[in-house]
């Protein structure tokens, strides 16, 4: 009984760790958003699948990504952006799913930013190996949102920064169904992922996603 009902409150059940002056994480915070979570990245990913983009450098990303909502971030020769459509289909990107967005809502409320309204969902498919170097989050148009950040699949060591790409990251591991929420004061704190190692996970396989719900607009 006990467990039926918090199953319901992710708020109840997850612990709360701060990695900056408002960036916290929600350990265990997915719950039990996980099985309708799946099953609708499975038809995001169905529709619009992952790829390797390349950086305006000619660099091939060692991360696949995707993307639902109103637009999608891209990257290719040209530079960073947010797209309507998806380049390989020509096409929109899927909706957001409702649930997304709730559990969006729900994690950057409890985080301290209420009323966050996300139109970008970009997914990424870490395989053992890929990496994803210190970089910000910068293409958004309002800083005010927060950035809110679902992991599943394999764990990863996720590097937290400071203001300035020379200040020292502290290191993270992030494990399936963890959420970090980065806000307010650290906004624009770099930030990025260590090599994934290998593994295999009960439930995703060989990989870890990466869901970050932004406010692009
Ligand atoms: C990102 O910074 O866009 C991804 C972070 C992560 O994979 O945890
Ligand atoms: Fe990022």
């Amino acid at each position: 009984m006990t467990a039926d009902l918090f199953a319901c409150f992710p708020e109840a059940r997850a612990s709360r760790e701060e990695m900056a002056e408002g960036a916290v994480l929600l350990r265990g915070f997915v719950g039990a958003y996980e099985a309708e979570l799946v099953t609708a990245l499975r038809d995001i990913v169905a529709a619009a699948p992952f790829r390797r983009m390349f950086t305006p450098g000619g660099h091939q990303m060692s991360v696949a990504m995707t993307n639902c909502g109103n637009a999608g971030w891209v990257t290719d020769r040209t530079g960073y952006r947010y797209s309507p459509d998806d380049p390989e289909t020509g096409k929109p990107w899927p909706a957001m799913p409702p649930l997304f967005r709730e559990l969006a809502d729900r994690a950057a409320e409890h985080a301290g930013f209420a009323g966050f309204a996300p139109d970008v969902c970009l997914i990424n498919r870490y395989e053992p190996g890929a990496r994803m170097s210190l970089h910000q989050d910068k293409d958004e148009l309002d800083f005010r949102a927060p950035i809110v950040s679902v992991s599943l699949g394999l764990p990863a060591i996720f590097m937290f920064g400071g203001s300035k790409r020379s200040d020292k990251p502290r290191r993270f591991r992030l494990e399936h169904g963890d959420i970090a929420v980065w806000g307010g004061p650290s906004r624009l704190f770099f930030h990025g992922v260590a090599p994934l190692a290998d593994g295999d996970h009960p439930v995703m396989g060989p990989q870890r996603l990466n869901l970050t719900f932004r406010k692009i607009k």
